[in-house]
């Protein structure tokens, strides 16, 4: 059965959008939990401006103090020179760099335009050359919540432009759960047509309910590489009316349930996942964590 490869982003996507802060120890013991669970990848953290994104203020420490699994990649989000800067310094195993393909979004997010983000992260990419694995994150790919459609088009032809530049993979991002599965079909399909040699990963979110929809029309489209995020956490504080990613233990849950591997250890997962609440200090969307298993059966009630 398909392999499916797993990045965790609850200390990037989903602490982002939490009030209060995340004390760094919290996000250190989060991580290191986290690396156990069979993860290929970890975004731990955002180089980003801290006036921004106060909560990621502390990146080079949580970089500096987490213990890094061999078999996990962990890494970071850049939004420009200086956020790369700092993640090749904190030795981060791939730079994740950030753009969005609505051109409100990308001035709401990054206080630039599309072009000049897109002149910006090329001279990143040439900057970093090849020192470390690049992937790009198109973010508001399947609509934007200020100007709408973002037609299929423009994601298409960013997509191309980055792979032209020698990037290693490209994240398709659903920021405020705008998809639904015909959409991410006829995305995956055209995508892995027009932009061969890039490992392709998608982001949902599942503010509309439609995320493991989502999911499973790309998996079924022929995508083996999914972010989600523990609880089902995250946002981004630039996209009104965002809301949670998938939800990382839901997402694994169902897809061995339909006997797919994901390489993950499920049991530890959702026990990592049951103490998320006492960290953030409030309750997660997660669903499975609180239901159980569909194997965990109940005993049936007495006879009256
Ligand atoms: N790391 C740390 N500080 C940074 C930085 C980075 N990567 N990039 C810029 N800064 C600092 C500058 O030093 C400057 O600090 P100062 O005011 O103390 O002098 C300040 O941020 C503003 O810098 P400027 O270059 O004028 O940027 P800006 O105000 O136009 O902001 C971004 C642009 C991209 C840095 C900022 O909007 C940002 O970090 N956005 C990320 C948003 C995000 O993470 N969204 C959610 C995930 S998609
Ligand atoms: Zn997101």
């Amino acid at each position: 059965m398909t392999r499916i490869y797993f990045n965790e982003v609850v200390t990037r996507d989903g602490f982002q959008i939490e009030p209060e802060f995340i004390a760094t120890d919290a996000k250190v013991a989060l991580i290191d939990a986290l690396s156990l669970c069979g993860y290929a990848k970890i975004e731990a953290t955002s180089f980003v401006s801290p006036k921004a994104i106060p909560m990621l203020r502390d990146a080079e420490e949580v970089m500096g103090r987490i213990t890094r699994a061999p078999e996990v990649e962990y890494t970071v989000l850049v939004p420009n020179l200086r956020g790369a800067e700092r993640a090749l310094e904190s030795k981060a195993d791939e730079l994740n760099l950030v753009m969005s393909t609505s051109e409100t979004h990308n001035r709401a997010n990054l206080r630039m335009g599309r072009e000049q983000s897109f002149a910006a992260l090329a001279e990143v990419v040439r900057h970093v050359d090849g020192r470390t694995p690049i992937n790009v994150s198109l973010s508001t790919a399947f609509g934007c919540p200020m100007e709408g459609d973002v037609p299929e088009a423009e994601v298409v032809q960013f997509a191309e432009r980055f792979a032209g530049l020698g990037v290693r993979g490209l994240t398709i991002c659903d920021t405020t759960g705008m998809a639904h599965p015909g959409q991410v079909a006829h995305m995956v399909e055209t995508l892995q047509q027009r932009v061969k040699g890039v490992q392709l990963t998608l982001h949902f979110h599942n503010t509309r309910g439609m995320g493991l929809a989502n999911l499973l029309a790309a998996v079924q489209g022929g995508i083996v590489r999914f972010d989600g995020s523990l609880g089902g956490l995250g946002g981004c504080p630039y996209a009104p009316g965002a809301s949670g990613n998938i939800c990382s233990e839901d997402a694994v849950h169902m897809l061995h349930a339909m006997g797919y591997d994901t390489g993950m250890d499920l049991p530890r997962l959702l026990s990592v996942a049951r103490g998320l609440p006492y960290i953030v200090g409030h309750d997660v969307p997660g669903q499975v964590a609180k239901a159980g298993l569909i194997t965990d059966l109940h005993p049936a009630p007495q006879a009256q």
